[in-house]
C-alpha cells in the first residue's frame, strides 16, 4: 500500500479506509481452479497476487469514480479487475523469454517458484477473469458496462498493455539494434506505453462506471499519460538508486539522460499532471488524493 512519510495526508486516510474492502473484494473474485481439478494453479494464483503489491491502481479505479461523483463501493469489482491485469502484466515481464527476473517485489518470482507453463496459465487467469468483472454491480446499466469491458479488452490488448510489452522487448538487452533507427522509440508516450495504459485503465474504468462524460474521460486520459510517464519514470530512478546492474539490460530515460535530468523531467510531469486536475475537476476529496499521489511520485522509495 501507498505510504506517506509525513503527516497524515487525504491520501493517506483514503487508503486506509479502502485497503480491507480491496483486498476482500481481491479474495471474493480470486479466479481458482476446481479443487477436483486443482494442481498448483490455485497456490501460484495466490503467490502472484497476495505478494506485497502496493495496490495502487484500484486506489486510482476508485477514486476515478468519485471524481466524476460516483461511490467507490459499486466499483470495487472493477478495481479488483485493475489489478489482475497488472498482476499479469508483471507476471509476463518477469517470464524467461521478457525479462528474465528472478525476483518481483524482494520474492521468488512466479515463474521460478513454480514453472514458466504454471505462470503463463496463471497470467491469462487473471486477464480472463477481468473481463467479466465490469458487470459485477452495473448489471443494470449496460451500456455503462459495456463501455467498461471495452475499455479493458483496449487497455490489454495490441495498442495497450501488449504492443507496450512488445515495446519493452524490442528496448531489452540484445534486442535487434535496428529497432532504435525508428523515431518513435525516443518518446516518453511509446517507451511508457504499456504503464500508461494501465493508469488510464485505472483511471478511466471507475469513472466510466459512474457515468463520467466524454470530457471528463478526455481529461483522465490526460492526466493518466502524465501519471504513467512519471510513475515509470520514478520507478527507472528507485531501480538506478537500488541496482545499477538493471540498467545495464535496460533502455530507460534516466539511464541515457542521467539522474538529474531524469528527476527533473519527473518533476516537470508531476506538474503538468496537477494542472490537469485543477483546471479540469472540481475541488473535493477524490481530486486532493490524486495531487498528493502524484506528489508522491517524486520521492517514492517503494
Ligand atoms: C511496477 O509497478 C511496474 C511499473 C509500472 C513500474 P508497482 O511498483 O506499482 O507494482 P506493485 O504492485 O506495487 O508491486
Ligand atoms: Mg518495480
Amino acid at each position: 500500500m501507498i505510504e506517506e512519510k509525513t503527516e497524515k495526508s487525504e491520501l493517506r486516510q483514503y487508503v486506509e479506509t479502502h485497503r480491507q474492502n480491496i483486498e476482500n473484494a481481491l479474495r471474493e473474485h480470486l479466479p481458482l481452479a476446481p479443487l477436483m481439478i486443482e494442481t498448483q494453479f490455485n497456490e501460484a494464483i495466490e503467490y502472484a497476487l497476495f505478494s506485497g503489491g502496493k495496490r495502487l491502481r484500484p486506489v486510482l479505479t476508485l477514486l476515478g469514480a468519485e471524481l466524476v461523483g460516483g461511490k467507490s463501493e459499486a466499483i470495487l469489482p472493477s478495481a479488483a479487475a485493475v489489478e489482475f491485469i497488472h498482476t499479469s502484466s508483471l507476471i509476463f515481464d518477469d517470464l524467461p523469454c521478457m525479462d528474465n527476473a528472478e525476483k518481483r517485489r524482494g520474492k521468488t518470482s512466479l515463474h521460478e517458484k513454480y514453472s514458466e507453463g504454471l505462470a503463463i496459465l496463471v497470467a491469462i487467469g487473471f486477464l480472463n477473469a477481468s473481463y467479466g468483472l465490469v458487470f459485477v454491480n452495473h448489471i443494470g446499466m449496460p451500456e455503462r458496462a459495456v463501455q467498461a469491458h471495452f475499455e479493458i479488452v483496449e487497455c490489454v490488448g495490441a495498442s495497450g498493455m501488449i504492443g507496450g510489452q512488445s515495446v519493452d522487448l524490442a528496448l531489452a538487452k540484445g534486442a535487434n539494434s535496428s529497432v532504435f533507427s525508428n523515431e518513435d522509440y525516443k518518446f516518453e508516450s511509446v517507451r511508457n506505453l504499456k504503464t500508461s495504459a494501465l493508469m488510464r485503465l485505472a483511471l478511466r474504468l471507475g469513472a466510466i462506471l459512474a457515468g463520467a462524460n466524454h470530457l471528463e474521460l478526455a481529461h483522465l486520459s490526460r492526466f493518466a499519460e502524465l501519471l504513467g510517464n512519471a510513475y515509470q519514470l520514478s520507478d527507472d530512478l528507485l531501480d538506478l538508486e537500488e541496482d545499477s546492474a538493471i540498467f545495464e539490460a535496460k533502455q530507460t530515460f534516466a539511464i541515457s539522460e542521467g539522474q538529474e535530468m531524469a528527476q527533473l523531467k519527473l518533476n516537470n510531469i508531476i506538474k503538468e499532471a496537477k494542472r490537469v486536475l485543477i483546471e479540469n475537476f472540481p475541488p473535493m476529496e477524490a481530486r486532493s488524493c490524486l495531487i498528493q499521489l502524484t506528489d508522491y511520485l517524486a520521492e517514492r522509495r517503494v
